[in-house]
């Protein structure tokens, strides 16, 4: 089916599905569900409370007006409860409302809201589908694409979990209108991420067309928006769990990110500013090897900065980071596999580097 806001058709061993994105297009969601094979059924729609009242009604609404008999449900989904309660709590609502195996759900709000209603859809009735309208920038450009599902424990993130593909993601730029300036900048570190690692026009059109993108309120900033989902859901569709070379590229500045929101105790930093910092310890790990040039440093932090960013820290200590990279769960038999950058617009993978040039790299972001 035509429609000018697919951004891509993600192919996974669960089934293929489109996502759209454009801006004030929530009256073609209909015709996308109709698409994804949902004939006039039950619905239920669980947001996170930042979606409610206002955009809760109007989503409710809108699925009413297409013939979709419509439930409602919303709770708190953020980072803090991330956890069991919160899926029990989704369990238990379902439940009440008798959801069917043949009704589905649709998972209204941010990257957590979509890593638990995917979950608690994974799961419930051994598996109900489901939708992602995501309403957060990283959520859009990340989080909602893929089928990464789960929820935290106290001993760590994302520990339990399941990869579990939606039928359909749908992203309205509208319902980021609510979103707060630094979650916005924040998901702009994943978008220029994908530009970074694999698309150097659309890094071109970052640079130079900045008044027109940050504030996604026009077709234009969609547009780009589109291009940069479209990049991770690509890559989704070469390599769905993560087993070959393409989703790891998407990991570029995410070692010393993690490592700096661990020892910022997860309070200094959004996920988005903490890899920012970490794809300038990246760069300059490539600047080191004699992969980029100056150049290509600076208009990486360039870009980081006018899109609201920070590249340094001059608080973080070497040692408490190089200790903390050991730690990270994406490790490979205890080994740390480097994404850096060849040029702009592409990655490689690198699994030896030196302490010498890691220290070296680290002490150009602590000013
Ligand atoms: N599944 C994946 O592949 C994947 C990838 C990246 C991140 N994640 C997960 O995503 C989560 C982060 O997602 P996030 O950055 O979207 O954060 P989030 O879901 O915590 O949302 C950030 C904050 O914004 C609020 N919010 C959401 N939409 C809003 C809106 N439109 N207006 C106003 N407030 C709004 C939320 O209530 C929350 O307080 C993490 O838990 C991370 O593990 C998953
Ligand atoms: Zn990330």
């Amino acid at each position: 089916m035509k429609n000018k806001y697919l951004a891509a058709v993600v192919k996974t061993s669960q089934g293929d599905y489109r996502v759209i994105v454009g801006k004030s297009i929530l009256n073609l969601l209909g015709k996308e569900l109709e698409f994804a094979g949902f004939m006039k059924k039950k619905c239920f729609i669980i947001a996170d409370k930042s979606m409610f009242p206002k955009n809760v009604k109007l989503l409710h609404e809108t699925m009413e007006s297409f013939g979709y008999k419509t439930n409602t449900f919303s709770l708190e989904l953020t980072e803090e409860n991330k956890n069991y309660n919160s899926v029990s709590k989704i369990y238990d609502w379902l439940s009440t409302m008798k959801a069917e195996r043949k009704d589905f759900i649709v998972s209204f709000g941010g990257g957590v809201a979509g890593d638990i209603i995917g979950f608690a859809a994974a799961s419930y009735l051994r598996g109900m589908p489901y939708i992602q309208i995501p309403t957060t920038l990283a959520s859009m450009t990340d989080a909602a694409i893929g089928g990464k599902t789960g929820y935290n424990l106290e001993t760590g993130k994302n520990l339990v979990g399941s990869f579990n593909q939606p039928k359909l993601v749908f992203e309205d730029l509208d319902f980021l209108n609510t979103l707060p300036i630094r979650e916005k900048n924040s998901g702009w570190a994943e978008a220029i991420k994908h530009a970074l690692i694999s698309d150097v026009n659309l890094f071109e059109e970052f640079e130079s067309n900045k008044k027109n993108i940050i504030n996604l309120d026009n077709e234009y900033a969609a547009e780009i928006l589109k291009k940069s989902v479209g990049i991770k859901a690509q890559v989704v569709t070469k390599d769905e769990f993560e087993r070959g070379q393409d989703r790891i590229k998407l990991n570029y500045g995410h070692t010393i990110g993690h490592a700096i929101e661990k020892v910022t105790k997860f309070k200094k930093y959004l996920h988005g500013e903490a890899v920012s910092i970490g794809m300038m310890v990246s760069i300059n790990i490539s600047l080191n090897l004699g992969l980029v040039n100056i150049d290509t440093v600076k208009r990486q932090k360039n870009i980081l900065t006018n899109y609201g960013l920070p590249t340094n820290d001059k608080n973080l200590n070497t040692e408490e980071l190089l200790e903390a990279i050991q730690m990270d769960k994406k490790n490979v038999d205890g080994k740390v596999r480097w994404i850096l950058l060849r040029n702009i617009g592409e990655a490689i993978i690198e699994d030896n580097i030196s302490l010498e040039v890691l220290k070296s790299s680290i002490s150009k972001i602590i000013y």
